[in-house]
């Protein structure tokens, strides 16, 4: 594990950084109690910690109000809270032709609830004809538009700040699955069209896995139902936020833990480690280029988060993954959890080889994956 060179971190961001490590380890030490369960000084120092991570997050979001921040186990948690907390019976939604499973399959399972979704295609480096494609697939019964920010797999940037626009002329909702990009977008969600914001807590905000984040703006019912601390006499759940949202107790280290995060973010910049990403990935995919047999999938000029697809030739992802990591360098090959990315990239059988980067990785490291691949395809070639 030492010596490993870790790409994978659109799965999950490593190392984390020591003052998130720290904090985590504070939690269990100093913040032992259960928040807002009782009256005692241990609960509320608890209490007290967390509602200083909520804050946290709100500033770096610019959400209105540290009540609009929820924390969730994930993005998927926090995805799926909106909407099965949002649609009803007859609506229509909108997502993208490359949406990860966490969109996917709840969508595909309200249909049971008759709720239907439509796919638009999206045109890299064209935003305008993205935005044609997303306003062709609205309905009068669109309810919503939920889309991702960036492939997880192709890295590709979709222009959500426009299909929020668009989302808002016609009476829907925008919802936008911020996995890849929170942490290297400068989101201020107060001059956003955007009324709901899922985020992970464990990719670019570097807090511990099992982290998640969703900003709501709009109301919502609960995905689940339970304890809050709050209210206790009453049958119904607490028409309070964050109480509403956030039933039972919380991951009080892992909370701690992404609030440290953001704040490691905020301290470095997020324009100064998206720029850092940036550069390691025109490196890395100037390089690839130049690698006889390495397919790559996206024209250098679309804007895109730091994540990169390749193949070699039509070796299988998963043999060249297993290559890499023999050679001690970590990536993510397959489907990324994304069928519908990879039918419309046309990578459904062979998937693809990701390569994603943090604010930890350096340059030399992306050369030293493209020496072994180099290598690796040279003695394919001769054996
Ligand atoms: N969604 C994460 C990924 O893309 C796990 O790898």
């Amino acid at each position: 594990m030492e010596r490993m060179i870790y790409f994978d971190n659109s799965a999950t961001t490593f190392p984390k950084p020591e003052p998130v490590r720290r904090a985590v380890g504070q939690a269990l030490v100093y913040c032992g109690a259960n928040p807002g369960r009782a009256g005692h000084r241990a609960a509320m120092h608890t209490a007290e910690a967390v509602y200083r991570a909520r804050c946290t997050a709100a500033e770096f979001f610019g959400a209105d109000s540290p009540e609009q921040v929820i924390f969730t186990p994930g993005c998927t948690w926090s995805l799926n809270t909106v909407l099965r907390g949002r649609l009803k019976p007859g609506d229509h939604v909108v997502i993208s032709c490359v949406e990860h499973n966490a969109v996917y399959r709840p969508v595909s399972a309200l249909a049971a609830e008759g709720i239907h979704f439509t796919a638009a295609r999206i045109f890299p480096g064209d935003d305008g004809r993205t935005l044609e494609s997303f306003a062709s697939c609205m309905k009068s019964n669109t309810r919503m538009i939920v889309c991702t920010h960036g492939s997880n797999v192709f890295g590709i940037r979709l222009p959500v700040e426009q299909i929020g626009v668009l989302a808002h002329e016609r009476g829907a909702e925008m919802v936008v699955d911020g996995a890849q990009s929170a942490g290297v977008y400068p989101y201020d969600l107060k001059k956003m069209p955007i009324d709901f914001l899922c985020c992970s807590g464990h990719k670019g905000l570097y807090g511990p896995m099992g982290t998640g984040l969703l900003i709501a703006r709009t109301p919502l019912r609960p995905l689940i139902w339970g304890g809050t601390g709050s209210r206790s006499a009453d049958a119904n759940q607490p028409e309070e936020y964050p109480d509403r949202l956030e039933s039972g107790t919380p991951n009080v280290p892992g909370i701690l833990g992404l609030a440290a995060g953001i704040r490691f973010v905020m301290q470095k910049g997020t324009d100064r480690i998206a720029a850092h990403e940036e550069r390691l990935m025109r490196r890395l995919r100037q390089r690839l280029a130049q690698t006889g047999g390495v397919r790559l999938y996206v024209e250098p000029e679309v804007p895109c988060f730091p994540v990169l697809s390749f193949n070699v030739g039509d070796v299988p992802s998963e043999e060249t993954a297993e290559r890499l990591d023999r050679a001690g360098i970590a990536v993510r090959a397959g489907l990324h959890c994304a069928p519908l990315a990879h039918r419309w990239m046309g990578t459904a059988e062979q998937g693809t080889v990701r390569v994603s980067v943090s604010a930890f990785n350096h340059p030399e490291k992306c050369d030293r994956l493209v020496t072994i691949l180099k290598d690796w395809t040279k003695s394919k070639k001769t054996s």
